[in-house]
């Protein structure tokens, strides 16, 4: 604990973990058609959805509110190989910096979606997280000017009461942004709220993300999970 010419000290504990990797090249001529290829295959919108069908072809996007996402949900899979590697590379160090695994593969965390995501001009992306994942992470591939990400505070937090403050700094505010510029990659826990304000520039937003899992289920917590998964597998089988 730091201690200053005060008579008291102020420390945080339980932080969010925000980690930031920089890739140090551009795309290359195979990664920008890859990227290409997967936008024409077809894309997802929430707008869209709602009173449409699932994709929306190629030039019916002008009137959307809500960025779009690749209809390909796991891009990983087939493509971008080299910009996997480099996340796969970075969650390693997450799980060992941050969550530090005592047990020999319970820091085997594997990629299980993966999307671009696409934001025009006008279009934003509402606060959210991610279930069914560990680690929530975003390779950033075109970026506007002042990018950034805003994250948010629990919800439970918020709720419990709230002053208007004179300054805002991070222990009285609800949602707080990042930086952000091209070829970073931010790892976040997927519980984590985020969401990016509306695109006020004339350039498309272009960023990927992704989701993870672990191999492993040794953690106590996750071994009773496991078991009551096994109980209700049985359970069916009867
Ligand atoms: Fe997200």
């Amino acid at each position: 604990m730091e201690q200053t010419e005060n008579d008291y000290e102020l420390n945080g504990i339980f932080p969010v973990p925000i980690y930031r990797a920089y890739r140090d090249s551009d795309l290359d001529t195979t990664e920008e058609s890859e990227i290409e290829d997967i936008f024409k295959e077809g894309m997802f919108n929430q707008d869209w959805i709602d009173e449409n069908e699932f994709y929306y072809p190629e030039g019916k996007e002008s009137s959307l509110r809500f960025n779009s996402t690749s209809a390909d949900q796991y891009i990983f899979n087939t493509k971008l190989k080299k910009i996997k590697q480099f996340c796969e590379k970075h969650i390693k160090i997450y799980v060992k910096e941050v969550l530090n695994p005592k047990h020999e593969g319970d820091g085997d965390l594997y990629i299980t979606g993966s999307w671009l995501t696409k934001t025009r001009p006008g279009e934003y992306h509402h606060p959210h997280n991610h279930n069914n994942s560990i680690i929530s992470g975003v390779f950033y591939i075109e970026t506007l000017e002042d990018d950034r990400i805003y994250f948010h505070r629990l919800k439970e937090v918020n709720e419990w009461f709230e002053f208007e403050a004179e300054e805002y700094n991070p222990w009285n505010s609800s949602s707080w942004f990042v930086p952000i510029e091209k070829n970073n990659l931010l790892l976040f826990p997927s519980w984590l709220e985020h969401s990016v304000e509306e695109n006020k520039s004339t350039k498309n937003r272009i960023s990927l993300s992704f989701n993870t899992f672990a191999r492993s289920h040794g953690s106590p917590k996750l071994m009773h999970h496991r078991r009551l998964q096994e109980a209700q597998h049985q359970q069916n089988e009867k």
